[in-house]
């Protein structure tokens, strides 16, 4: 070796060791809130008469804790300031001013404050920042069960430890707080959709009290989720019927037990005659039945129903349609402090739907979206994919209802003076140490709260925040990331499923591809032939006037623009219809050219994602840069097995070959039809066992 040689090896050395130092080891727990402790505590006071809340020590304390600026803090609760959770933030010389007409305002504004700090959005002298949020209940929806498991969880078990409570609280349950409020999420569903009947038993009920108790001075209120039937599994009735005066008053006495432990409990959600459930049609009574007299019994403390419209049966020849020809004729019919419940897209959020109907449809219903943060259909804990880009396509497309209000404006629009607006997320929360499973998963839980609150930010912007908080405010960092979060929701569409392909996954875990799972007996609405109705003669679900009439639940000139197969948006095309394999499309290939290349061209924007990734390793501390090149690589290669999966089964029918200028495929169709996951205890060490 020569001297120079030598020189340089020292040189990388040093400089790689006090890169390791900067970048030291990072576990992910601390979510977006990576501010560094100050060694004496900024100078922050409580201004004018306001009560000394724990919420305004708390606001207090986080920004002593971590306000770098020179200017001095100074909050307060006053009625000329904003309401409903909305804040100001006044910078005036060297005093900054942080009002609300409620404490919890006060705290909102600290967060914001902070925000603004980690992501170089100083206030200017004399400048004057309002905020108020989009929707009043801000709503995670746990799918946690009693004994620890999570339904669709992908991030370990729940981080609600029913068997340590009410003695014991977990620090989970602040940190989870903080966490939340830091985005404006003030309202958790604890419990499972599925739920339990004894989620409602006394015993149960004190472990809530308790973690209500550590939730409240966050601003989060506790909600849980019920079995339609407890008054029968657990209260020993011998119906639950919603008219039965027994039942009735069943139910008062429950709800009379839960406020006397939690006055400020916010509500149920239900899950009814759906998926199994029970519900009000057992009796021959209707949603509105069920829904009212829950409602009536929550009205005189306060309490709110999330009814969900997520219904279908095998019996309905297209499950997209089952949820607006039940809900529609009960359009009115439901109480002030009834919301009904809806997933963005009409059957169940798949990679890529158009809105659900039921938007614009019930003008005199409170009707709310529910989206999933949790990756069930998108990878799970494996695949990056910014979720927020897929909840703006739904939040702005118009639904053109009474000429011309999208999604957002009818669900923000109260349908009375009592009626609460609302935005549900089914959370993607777990109890492994960085909350999510995939470090890059936090950004969704992130981007729901930030939408709630405000649902005109971009992606854009909540991508370029959360990155910046959450790793570096490096340029040569956020810049290149920003666009591959921004990206990775269409790429994942054109690898799984593209031009309004839809669930067509593996059974049961839906992890990976299996478009030609067809279990005897099984439900065919759980099916994916049901879904893609692939044959010789074209692919897709005919939801035309001349198939299942799906396109008529929309306003127009939706309906005839989706109902044409010329002027269907191509990313709904194999949605709304069945194409003919040598249908011509717009850039002059067949239908059957372009579900190839956009395929491969997802495979291939996939791999690049894995390069980029690589670059980044300057600006990553050391543990999440390897947790993510190990996702990254794997998701590359589910890509492949997608592409593989999916082009060679749908040349089956169109008989057609892939395009002379794709790459060969790296599967056999023949292996990944044989290969089956079984994905129960699945971790991201068995990743390994993937095609
Ligand atoms: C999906 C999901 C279920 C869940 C259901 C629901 O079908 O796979 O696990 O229970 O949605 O939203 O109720």
């Amino acid at each position: 070796m020569t001297s120079v040689q030598l020189m340089m090896r020292y040189v990388l050395t040093v400089v790689g060791l006090a890169l390791a130092f900067l970048l030291r080891a990072e576990d992910g727990h601390r979510l977006w809130l990576r501010m560094e402790r100050n060694a004496a505590p900024a100078e922050v006071r409580v201004a004018g008469p306001a009560k000394k809340t724990v919420t305004l020590a708390i606001a207090r304390e986080e920004l002593a804790d971590f306000w770098k600026g020179e200017e001095r803090l100074v909050l307060s609760v006053s009625d000329d300031a904003p309401g409903r959770d909305g804040f100001r933030i006044r910078r005036r010389g060297q005093e900054i001013q942080l009002s609300s007409a409620s404490d919890i305002g006060v705290l909102y504004a600290a967060y914001a404050l902070l925000r603004r700090q980690q992501t170089g959005q100083l206030l200017s002298d004399g400048q004057t920042v309002e905020e108020s949020p989009s929707y009043d209940l801000r709503i995670l929806n746990h799918w946690d069960n009693p004994d620890g498991t999570v339904e669709r969880g992908y991030a370990g078990r729940s981080i609600w430890k029913w068997d340590e409570l009410p003695g014991k609280l977990s620090p989970l349950y602040r940190e989870y707080a903080r966490a939340n409020a830091s985005v404006g999420i003030n309202a958790t569903v604890l419990n499972n959709v599925n739920a339990k009947a004894e989620m409602l038993s006394g015993d149960m009920l004190r472990k809530v009290m308790a973690i209500a108790a550590t939730l409240r001075p966050y601003g989060i209120r506790v909600f849980l989720s019920v079995n339609f039937a407890t008054p029968k599994l657990l209260g020993g009735l011998p119906t639950a019927d919603p008219l039965d005066a027994e039942v009735r008053k069943w139910w008062t006495g429950k709800v009379e037990e839960i406020y006397r432990l939690i006055p400020d409990f916010g509500g149920f959600l239900v899950k009814a005659n759906s998926e199994g459930t029970p519900g009000p049609q057992d009796y021959g009574r209707t949603h509105a039945d069920g829904a009212n007299m829950l409602a009536d019994v929550l009205a005189p403390h306060g309490g709110v129903v999330m009814w969900r419209a997520f219904v279908y049966q095998p019996s309905n020849s297209d499950r997209a349609c089952q949820a607006y020809e039940e809900f529609v004729p009960l359009d009115g019919c439901f109480r002030d402090n009834v919301i009904v419940q809806v997933k963005n897209g009409p059957i169940d959020f798949q990679p890529r739907e158009p809105f659900s109907p039921l938007f614009g449809a019930m003008p005199h219903t409170q009707i709310m979206p529910e989206f999933q943060i949790t990756q069930e259909y998108l990878g799970q804990s494996i695949h990056t994919v910014f979720l927020a880009t897929m909840w703006k396509d739904c939040l702005d497309a118009d639904t053109y209802y009474d000429g011309g209000a999208t999604v957002a404006a009818v669900t923000q629009h109260k349908v009375s003076e009592k009626s609460l607006s609302a935005m549900a997320g089914v959370s993607n929360i777990g109890d492994t140490v960085n909350w999510t499973g995939n470090d890059m998963a936090q950004a969704n839980w992130y981007a729901f709260g930030r939408l709630c609150w405000n649902s005109h930010y971009t992606a854009r912007q909540i991508a370029e925040e959360f990155l910046q908080q959450t790793f570096t405010d490096d340029e040569r960092f956020v810049a290149p990331m920003c666009q591959l979060l921004l990206r990775s929701w269409n790429v994942a569409v054109d690898y799984m499923m593209p031009m309004g392909l839809h669930h067509i996954f593996a059974f049961s875990h839906h992890y990976g591809p299996e478009p030609w799972c067809n279990l005897e007996g099984m439900r065919p609405d759980w099916l994916p032939p049901y879904y893609h109705q692939a044959d010789s003669a074209g692919l897709g679900f005919d939801r035309t006037r001349s198939g299942s009439d799906a396109v008529s639940q929309y306003h127009e000139p939706l309906a005839t623009i989706y109902n044409d197969v010329h002027t269907c948006p191509e990313e709904y095309l194999l949605w709304f219809h069945h194409v003919p394999w040598d249908f011509v499309m717009s850039d002059g290939l067949t239908m059957w050219e372009n579900l190839c290349y956009t395929y491969y061209r997802g495979a291939e924007e996939a791999a690049r994602f894995t390069d980029l990734w690589r670059e980044m390793r300057p600006y990553v501390d050391a543990e999440r840069y390897a947790a993510m090149l190990k996702r990254f690589e794997r998701q590359s290669k589910d890509a492949v097995w997608w592409r593989d999966a999916c082009a060679q089964y749908f040349a089956r029918f169109s008989a057609r070959p892939i395009p002379a200028d794709c790459t060969k495929p790296v599967h056999l169709l023949q292996d990944l039809m044989e290969f089956h996951l079984d994905i129960d205890n699945y971790t991201a060490a068995d990743m390994e066992k993937l095609p």
